[in-house]
């Protein structure tokens, strides 16, 4: 479901990415036998097969929560951006999903969340409030704040009724709390970190309630996990693509640009950039991690792509069959000068200005790895998300960074925590 197209990316490779084989085995069974560092977090690996026996479960809370007008996703990191990308690749624009999707706990900006509590205030409120460690300071907020507005309006059944806690099973206090009030609860894994845990109740549970097929989104982890069950470099594209990024940043590349030239891609690029931000970035190694969409983008950073410094390479995401298609029509008297397209399709042009900027990148020496994803579909959302995971476990592993943890986020919410006098800092 996902291919991948060296084209526009060989003349600037020495060496062939074959050579890499052996150390992509080692890696391979570093991550299937749980002895690489982070050992401990790769329950995501399996999550394709385990998660089936939960789906029932899920599905039957989210029928529940879809009588609600709205659902509040509070959430920050991995908590929230594989829901918002899931959303965002699969909605139908200009409409808006029953119920709506809010999202909560993202940020800390009070004219957000002081709008937001005014834009709920006449509705029918669900939560889902999703916080591994139960103790994340903007999710944390978000839920006191909508809380206050929610126990004023409802009595505590219907409390119980309407708010879902997704948390770790044993510690923190959203667990505590949320048994303490009788709200159901959804488990996330000790083994399995925020940034990997889209294809658990962390994004399954949302994106159900918004109505998306979550069982076929499971089918195409499930593909995309055995697509990837082997360590052979000519069969497993999702290796493919870890070597060659690595190839590149070994030639000197330090920033990796996720473009793609459809608008739904927008928040798969947002969790893409944390997936592999946050598992690489450390040690003071690591691509710089940005993204575009084309063709909006050529008419901003497409100057600087062209001709700024030498120090990035592109991957695009090109969707082989878009949703909806449209023929540009014949006018008589051609005003506008496009008649030279009459009887072409929109995604026609669409593809002819990417494989146009393809040639113009190439000869401003920027590579371009180029990955086909089949369709727009709940199984190809699943597919991309594990195919991009276990793409960053091998990728992180090639540079000898432990995958799963993020010591540098601890920094700033130290000297936070200072600023406001919170007790033991
Ligand atoms: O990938 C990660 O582990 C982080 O980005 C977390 O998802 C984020 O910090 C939120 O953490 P929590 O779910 O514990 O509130």
């Amino acid at each position: 479901m996902i291919q991948l197209n060296d084209t526009y990316i060989k003349s600037f490779l020495k060496g062939n990415i074959g050579d890499f084989q052996p150390v992509v085995d080692n890696i391979h069974h570093m991550i299937h036998n749980k002895t690489g560092k982070g050992a401990d977090f790769l329950g995501w690996v399996e999550l394709p097969n385990t998660i089936t026996e939960q789906l029932p479960r899920i599905q039957q809370i989210a029928n529940r929560l879809k009588q609600y007008d709205v659902l509040i996703v509070i959430g920050i990191g991995g908590s929230y951006l594989g829901t918002k990308a899931g959303l965002h690749f699969l909605e139908t624009p200009f409409k808006q999903t029953k119920p709506e999707i809010l999202f909560a706990g993202h940020n800390m900006s009070s004219t957000y969340m002081v709008e937001l509590l005014n834009y709920i205030k006449d509705k029918n409120v669900a939560v889902n409030v999703i916080s591994k460690s139960g103790t994340t300071t903007e999710p944390a907020i978000a839920f006191r704040l909508i809380m206050d507005q929610l126990k004023e309006r409802y009595s505590k059944e219907e409390l119980q009724s309407r708010i879902v806690a997704t948390t770790d099973q044993a510690r923190g206090a959203l667990y505590q709390l949320s048994k303490a009030e009788g709200y159901d609860q959804f488990v996330i894994p000790d083994d399995v970190g925020g940034r990997y845990s889209v294809l658990s109740p962390v994004g399954l549970l949302p994106l159900a309630v918004a109505g998306y097929d979550i069982n076929k989104m499971i089918q195409g982890a499930q593909k995309a996990y055995q697509d990837a069950s082997t360590s052979d470099l000519s069969k497993n594209v999702s290796y493919q693509y870890a070597v060659l990024r690595y190839m590149l940043y070994q030639k000197g590349k330090k920033i990796e640009m996720l473009a793609s030239y459809e608008p739904n891609m927008q928040y798969v690029n947002e969790w893409w950039k944390q997936l592999f931000g946050e598992s690489e970035g450390k040690e003071n190694k690591g691509l710089f991690i940005s993204s575009a969409l084309f063709s909006t983008d050529l008419h901003s950073l497409g100057q600087y792509i062209q001709e700024g410094e030498r120090h990035l390479f592109e991957t695009i995401i090109h969707i082989d069959t878009p949703t909806k298609d449209i023929e540009i029509q014949k006018q008589d008297n051609d005003l506008d000068g496009l008649n030279y397209l009459a009887g072409k399709t929109l995604s026609y042009v669409n593809t002819k200005a990417e494989e146009g900027t393809l040639l113009a990148h190439q000869e401003g020496q920027v590579p371009n790895i180029v990955l086909h994803l089949e369709n727009v579909s709940e199984a190809s959302f699943g597919y991309m998300m594990y195919f991009f995971e276990i793409a960053c476990a091998m990728s992180a592993y090639l540079i000898d960074i432990n995958p799963f943890d993020q010591p540098g986020v601890e920094s700033y919410k130290k000297h936070m925590f200072q600023l406001l006098g919170k007790p033991g800092y």
